[in-house]
Protein backbone atom coordinates (compact mmCIF):
# COMPACT_ATOMS: atom_id res chain seq x y z
CA UNK A 1 0.00 0.00 0.00
CA UNK A 2 1.32 3.56 -0.86
CA UNK A 3 2.56 5.59 1.88
CA UNK A 4 1.01 9.26 2.57
CA UNK A 5 4.29 10.44 1.61
CA UNK A 6 3.58 8.63 -1.75
CA UNK A 7 -0.10 9.83 -1.73
CA UNK A 8 0.60 13.32 -1.67
CA UNK A 9 3.51 12.89 -4.38
CA UNK A 10 0.87 11.16 -6.80
CA UNK A 11 -1.73 14.30 -6.07
CA UNK A 12 0.70 16.70 -6.38
CA UNK A 13 1.76 15.27 -10.11
CA UNK A 14 -2.18 15.52 -10.74
CA UNK A 15 -1.90 19.11 -9.82
CA UNK A 16 0.87 19.47 -12.16
CA UNK A 17 -1.36 18.15 -14.93
CA UNK A 18 -4.21 20.54 -14.09
CA UNK A 19 -1.29 23.87 -14.65
CA UNK A 20 0.20 22.31 -18.21
CA UNK A 21 -3.58 22.05 -19.04
CA UNK A 22 -4.77 25.29 -17.40
CA UNK A 23 -1.96 26.93 -19.98
CA UNK A 24 -2.78 25.03 -23.23
CA UNK A 25 -6.79 26.45 -22.07
CA UNK A 26 -5.66 29.80 -21.89
CA UNK A 27 -4.24 29.89 -25.74
CA UNK A 28 -6.72 28.23 -26.93
CA UNK A 29 -8.65 30.87 -28.48
CA UNK A 30 -5.47 32.34 -30.11
CA UNK A 31 -4.69 29.41 -32.46
CA UNK A 32 -3.73 29.92 -35.42
CA UNK A 33 -4.50 33.95 -35.01
CA UNK A 34 -0.84 34.80 -36.44
CA UNK A 35 -0.01 36.53 -32.65
CA UNK A 36 2.55 35.14 -31.16
CA UNK A 37 3.27 37.27 -27.92
CA UNK A 38 -0.57 36.91 -27.20
CA UNK A 39 -0.61 32.94 -27.04
CA UNK A 40 2.62 33.18 -24.86
CA UNK A 41 1.15 35.98 -22.69
CA UNK A 42 -2.05 33.84 -21.80
CA UNK A 43 -0.42 30.83 -21.55
CA UNK A 44 2.21 32.54 -18.84
CA UNK A 45 -0.53 34.29 -17.02
CA UNK A 46 -2.61 30.89 -16.42
CA UNK A 47 0.56 28.71 -15.76
CA UNK A 48 1.42 30.99 -12.69
CA UNK A 49 -1.68 30.97 -11.09
CA UNK A 50 -2.40 27.89 -11.30
CA UNK A 51 1.09 27.24 -10.06
CA UNK A 52 1.35 29.37 -6.90
CA UNK A 53 -2.02 27.64 -6.24
CA UNK A 54 0.18 24.30 -6.01
CA UNK A 55 1.33 23.39 -2.37
CA UNK A 56 5.00 23.78 -2.84
CA UNK A 57 7.93 25.85 -2.13
CA UNK A 58 8.86 26.12 -5.83
CA UNK A 59 11.94 27.58 -7.47
CA UNK A 60 11.94 28.12 -11.41
CA UNK A 61 14.74 27.10 -12.84
CA UNK A 62 14.10 27.19 -16.44
CA UNK A 63 11.35 29.60 -16.97
CA UNK A 64 10.50 32.73 -19.20
CA UNK A 65 13.58 34.69 -19.11
CA UNK A 66 16.09 36.04 -17.05
CA UNK A 67 14.32 38.56 -13.98
CA UNK A 68 15.16 41.54 -15.83
CA UNK A 69 13.98 40.32 -19.15
CA UNK A 70 10.61 38.24 -18.12
CA UNK A 71 8.02 39.78 -15.86
CA UNK A 72 6.88 36.72 -14.95
CA UNK A 73 8.31 33.09 -14.34
CA UNK A 74 11.74 34.76 -14.55
CA UNK A 75 14.83 32.20 -13.24
CA UNK A 76 14.81 32.42 -9.79
CA UNK A 77 11.19 32.95 -9.07
CA UNK A 78 9.33 31.47 -6.09
CA UNK A 79 6.06 29.50 -7.38
CA UNK A 80 3.36 27.73 -5.04
CA UNK A 81 2.31 28.44 -1.42
CA UNK A 82 5.74 27.64 -0.08
CA UNK A 83 3.92 24.81 2.19
CA UNK A 84 5.09 21.84 0.92
CA UNK A 85 8.28 20.16 -0.77
CA UNK A 86 11.08 22.13 -2.07
CA UNK A 87 11.13 21.32 -5.59
CA UNK A 88 12.73 22.90 -8.91
CA UNK A 89 10.44 23.88 -11.40
CA UNK A 90 11.30 23.94 -15.76
CA UNK A 91 8.59 24.80 -17.80
CA UNK A 92 7.63 26.20 -20.96
CA UNK A 93 4.06 27.61 -21.20
CA UNK A 94 4.17 27.81 -24.79
CA UNK A 95 7.14 25.25 -26.65
CA UNK A 96 6.23 26.69 -30.53
CA UNK A 97 4.69 30.36 -29.75
CA UNK A 98 5.33 29.97 -33.82
CA UNK A 99 3.24 26.87 -34.22
CA UNK A 100 0.71 27.88 -32.27
CA UNK A 101 0.16 31.34 -34.21
CA UNK A 102 -0.01 29.42 -37.47
CA UNK A 103 -2.06 26.37 -36.20
CA UNK A 104 0.85 24.13 -36.73
CA UNK A 105 1.60 20.68 -35.79
CA UNK A 106 2.84 20.03 -31.68
CA UNK A 107 2.74 23.15 -29.95
CA UNK A 108 2.54 22.49 -26.01
CA UNK A 109 2.78 23.67 -22.95
CA UNK A 110 5.39 21.47 -20.56
CA UNK A 111 6.22 21.29 -16.88
CA UNK A 112 8.13 19.68 -15.20
CA UNK A 113 9.17 19.21 -11.36
CA UNK A 114 12.30 17.67 -9.37
CA UNK A 115 13.37 17.87 -6.34
CA UNK A 116 15.10 21.47 -5.28
CA UNK A 117 18.81 21.27 -7.30
CA UNK A 118 18.24 18.42 -9.27
CA UNK A 119 17.27 20.54 -12.70
CA UNK A 120 20.26 21.59 -14.87
CA UNK A 121 20.10 25.66 -14.64
CA UNK A 122 20.25 25.67 -18.06
CA UNK A 123 21.20 29.43 -19.16
CA UNK A 124 19.28 30.35 -22.02
CA UNK A 125 22.10 29.64 -25.10
CA UNK A 126 22.12 26.90 -27.89
CA UNK A 127 22.63 23.23 -26.54
CA UNK A 128 23.53 20.35 -29.28
CA UNK A 129 21.11 17.83 -28.75
CA UNK A 130 21.32 14.00 -29.52
CA UNK A 131 18.29 11.55 -27.87
CA UNK A 132 17.62 8.26 -29.06
CA UNK A 133 14.32 6.20 -27.54
CA UNK A 134 13.95 3.25 -25.22
CA UNK A 135 15.74 -0.35 -25.86
CA UNK A 136 18.88 0.44 -27.19
CA UNK A 137 22.33 -0.01 -24.85
CA UNK A 138 23.45 3.08 -23.15
CA UNK A 139 26.08 4.80 -25.99
CA UNK A 140 24.86 3.42 -28.95
CA UNK A 141 24.89 6.65 -30.49
CA UNK A 142 27.56 9.42 -29.22
CA UNK A 143 27.96 13.47 -29.54
CA UNK A 144 31.43 12.05 -30.47
CA UNK A 145 30.16 10.30 -33.63
CA UNK A 146 29.68 11.90 -36.94
CA UNK A 147 25.80 12.19 -38.00
CA UNK A 148 26.54 9.39 -40.76
CA UNK A 149 27.79 7.12 -38.28
CA UNK A 150 25.53 7.88 -35.71
CA UNK A 151 22.90 7.03 -38.20
CA UNK A 152 24.73 3.08 -39.06
CA UNK A 153 25.24 2.79 -35.16
CA UNK A 154 21.32 3.12 -34.80
CA UNK A 155 20.84 0.86 -37.51
CA UNK A 156 22.82 -2.13 -36.39
CA UNK A 157 21.41 -1.74 -33.31
CA UNK A 158 17.91 -1.67 -34.66
CA UNK A 159 18.54 -4.51 -36.75
CA UNK A 160 17.53 -2.76 -39.64
CA UNK A 161 18.69 -0.94 -42.71
CA UNK A 162 20.08 2.86 -42.71
CA UNK A 163 17.19 3.71 -44.82
CA UNK A 164 15.01 2.26 -42.23
CA UNK A 165 16.17 4.86 -39.29
CA UNK A 166 14.43 8.60 -39.45
CA UNK A 167 15.88 11.29 -37.78
CA UNK A 168 13.89 14.26 -36.59
CA UNK A 169 15.99 17.86 -37.05
CA UNK A 170 15.00 21.39 -36.68
CA UNK A 171 14.59 22.96 -40.37
CA UNK A 172 17.65 25.76 -39.64
CA UNK A 173 20.48 26.51 -42.41
CA UNK A 174 22.40 26.10 -39.59
CA UNK A 175 21.63 22.21 -39.72
CA UNK A 176 22.20 22.27 -43.84
CA UNK A 177 25.67 20.39 -44.08
CA UNK A 178 24.47 18.07 -41.21
CA UNK A 179 21.17 17.07 -43.27
CA UNK A 180 23.05 16.85 -46.29
CA UNK A 181 25.07 14.30 -44.28
CA UNK A 182 22.59 12.61 -42.76
CA UNK A 183 20.51 11.91 -46.28
CA UNK A 184 23.87 10.31 -47.71
CA UNK A 185 23.06 7.55 -45.53
CA UNK A 186 19.83 6.34 -46.61
CA UNK A 187 17.89 8.00 -44.05
CA UNK A 188 14.94 9.62 -43.84
CA UNK A 189 15.04 13.28 -42.43
CA UNK A 190 11.69 14.45 -40.32
CA UNK A 191 12.08 18.66 -40.26
CA UNK A 192 10.48 20.04 -38.00
CA UNK A 193 10.33 24.18 -37.99
CA UNK A 194 9.74 24.55 -34.08
CA UNK A 195 9.49 22.42 -30.96
CA UNK A 196 12.38 20.20 -30.16
CA UNK A 197 10.83 19.25 -26.80
CA UNK A 198 8.25 17.55 -29.10
CA UNK A 199 10.47 16.04 -31.37
CA UNK A 200 12.76 14.71 -28.78
CA UNK A 201 9.77 12.83 -26.55
CA UNK A 202 8.93 11.41 -30.72
CA UNK A 203 11.98 9.72 -30.15
CA UNK A 204 10.34 7.56 -26.99
CA UNK A 205 7.28 6.48 -29.27
CA UNK A 206 8.77 5.52 -32.14
CA UNK A 207 6.22 2.69 -33.88
CA UNK A 208 4.12 5.59 -33.34
CA UNK A 209 5.59 8.41 -34.37
CA UNK A 210 8.28 7.04 -36.59
CA UNK A 211 11.03 8.75 -35.42
CA UNK A 212 14.39 7.08 -34.51
CA UNK A 213 16.51 9.95 -33.67
CA UNK A 214 16.81 13.41 -32.55
CA UNK A 215 19.90 15.45 -33.16
CA UNK A 216 21.15 19.50 -33.98
CA UNK A 217 20.96 22.21 -31.99
CA UNK A 218 18.09 24.15 -30.18
CA UNK A 219 17.21 25.97 -26.83
CA UNK A 220 19.46 24.86 -23.75
CA UNK A 221 16.05 25.14 -21.61
CA UNK A 222 13.91 22.99 -24.15
CA UNK A 223 16.86 20.36 -23.82
CA UNK A 224 16.40 19.81 -19.96
CA UNK A 225 12.80 19.79 -20.16
CA UNK A 226 12.97 17.14 -22.85
CA UNK A 227 15.50 15.18 -20.51
CA UNK A 228 12.94 14.99 -18.11
CA UNK A 229 10.27 14.07 -20.23
CA UNK A 230 12.84 10.93 -21.62
CA UNK A 231 13.46 10.03 -18.18
CA UNK A 232 10.09 9.36 -17.42
CA UNK A 233 9.39 7.63 -20.87
CA UNK A 234 13.00 5.82 -21.26
CA UNK A 235 15.47 6.50 -24.14
CA UNK A 236 18.55 8.46 -23.58
CA UNK A 237 19.69 11.87 -24.53
CA UNK A 238 23.03 13.89 -24.35
CA UNK A 239 23.60 17.74 -24.53
CA UNK A 240 26.50 20.06 -24.88
CA UNK A 241 26.03 24.03 -24.39
CA UNK A 242 26.99 25.98 -27.47
CA UNK A 243 28.15 29.76 -26.94
CA UNK A 244 28.21 32.10 -29.69
CA UNK A 245 29.45 35.20 -27.92
CA UNK A 246 30.95 36.50 -24.19
CA UNK A 247 27.40 37.34 -23.05
CA UNK A 248 26.16 33.75 -23.31
CA UNK A 249 29.35 32.72 -21.31
CA UNK A 250 28.61 35.05 -19.19
CA UNK A 251 24.82 33.82 -19.03
CA UNK A 252 26.19 30.27 -18.42
CA UNK A 253 28.61 31.24 -15.04
CA UNK A 254 25.79 33.30 -13.73
CA UNK A 255 23.75 30.23 -14.22
CA UNK A 256 27.15 28.23 -12.07
CA UNK A 257 28.23 26.43 -15.15
CA UNK A 258 32.10 26.07 -14.99
CA UNK A 259 33.10 23.45 -17.59
CA UNK A 260 31.67 24.81 -21.01
CA UNK A 261 32.57 22.09 -23.20
CA UNK A 262 30.66 18.38 -20.64
CA UNK A 263 28.68 16.61 -22.53
CA UNK A 264 25.52 15.93 -20.40
CA UNK A 265 23.79 13.08 -20.27
CA UNK A 266 19.61 12.88 -19.27
CA UNK A 267 20.44 12.39 -15.79
CA UNK A 268 22.92 14.56 -15.56
CA UNK A 269 20.42 17.25 -16.79
CA UNK A 270 18.11 16.27 -14.53
CA UNK A 271 19.55 14.37 -11.66
CA UNK A 272 16.69 12.92 -9.53
CA UNK A 273 13.20 11.42 -10.41
CA UNK A 274 11.25 13.78 -12.08
CA UNK A 275 7.06 14.54 -12.51
CA UNK A 276 6.54 15.82 -16.22
CA UNK A 277 3.49 17.21 -17.21
CA UNK A 278 1.87 18.49 -21.19
CA UNK A 279 -1.06 19.16 -22.88
CA UNK A 280 -1.30 19.65 -26.29
CA UNK A 281 -2.15 23.03 -28.04
CA UNK A 282 -1.66 22.05 -31.78
CA UNK A 283 -2.75 18.93 -33.24
CA UNK A 284 0.43 16.23 -32.58
CA UNK A 285 1.44 13.08 -32.80
CA UNK A 286 2.55 12.58 -29.17
CA UNK A 287 -0.53 14.58 -28.02
CA UNK A 288 -4.03 15.74 -29.83
CA UNK A 289 -4.53 19.23 -29.90
CA UNK A 290 -7.15 21.72 -28.17
CA UNK A 291 -10.56 20.41 -29.80
CA UNK A 292 -13.29 23.24 -29.66
CA UNK A 293 -16.77 22.16 -30.28
CA UNK A 294 -19.67 24.60 -30.24
CA UNK A 295 -20.02 25.04 -26.31
CA UNK A 296 -17.19 22.62 -25.48
CA UNK A 297 -13.34 22.33 -25.49
CA UNK A 298 -11.33 19.39 -24.84
CA UNK A 299 -7.55 19.09 -23.96
CA UNK A 300 -5.30 16.18 -23.46
CA UNK A 301 -2.58 15.98 -20.97
CA UNK A 302 0.36 13.18 -20.85
CA UNK A 303 1.27 12.84 -17.22
CA UNK A 304 4.46 10.94 -16.27
CA UNK A 305 6.56 10.03 -13.03
CA UNK A 306 9.66 8.84 -13.82
CA UNK A 307 9.93 7.01 -10.67
CA UNK A 308 6.99 4.60 -11.19
CA UNK A 309 7.47 5.12 -15.13
CA UNK A 310 4.00 5.73 -14.88
CA UNK A 311 2.62 7.64 -18.13
CA UNK A 312 -0.85 8.50 -17.70
CA UNK A 313 -2.89 10.25 -20.42
CA UNK A 314 -6.16 12.71 -19.67
CA UNK A 315 -8.53 13.93 -21.68
CA UNK A 316 -10.29 16.73 -20.25
CA UNK A 317 -13.87 18.27 -21.61
CA UNK A 318 -15.16 21.24 -20.50
CA UNK A 319 -17.72 24.02 -21.10
CA UNK A 320 -16.55 26.92 -23.06
CA UNK A 321 -16.23 29.84 -20.11
P1 LIG B 1 9.33 29.21 -29.18
O1 LIG B 1 10.17 29.85 -28.13
O2 LIG B 1 8.82 30.15 -30.20
O3 LIG B 1 8.26 28.39 -28.59
O4 LIG B 1 10.28 28.25 -30.06
C1 LIG B 1 10.73 27.08 -29.53
C2 LIG B 1 11.88 26.45 -30.32
O5 LIG B 1 11.50 25.98 -31.59
C3 LIG B 1 12.42 25.32 -29.46
O6 LIG B 1 11.66 24.16 -29.53
C4 LIG B 1 13.82 25.19 -29.96
O7 LIG B 1 14.66 24.61 -28.97
C5 LIG B 1 14.19 26.61 -30.26
O8 LIG B 1 12.98 27.33 -30.46
C6 LIG B 1 15.09 26.75 -31.46
O9 LIG B 1 15.60 28.03 -31.52
P2 LIG B 1 15.87 28.78 -32.93
O10 LIG B 1 14.53 29.17 -33.49
O11 LIG B 1 16.68 29.97 -32.54
O12 LIG B 1 16.59 27.84 -33.82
Amino acid sequence: MATVEEFQDRLLSLGLARVSEAAALASAALIGRGDEKAADQAAVNAMRDQLNLLDIAGVVVIGEGERDEAPMLYIGEKVGTGNGPAVDIALDPLEGTTLTAKDMPNALTVIAMAPRGTLLHAPDVYMEKLAIGPGYPVDTVTMNMSPSDRVRALAAAKGCASSDITVCVLERPRHEAMIEELRATGAAIRLITDGDVAGIIHCAEAATTGIDMYMGSGGAPEGVLAAAALKCMGGQMYGRLLFRNDDERGRARRAGITDFNRIYTRDDLVTADVIFAATGVTQGSILKGIQMEPGWVTTETILMRSKTGSVRRMSYRSPVK
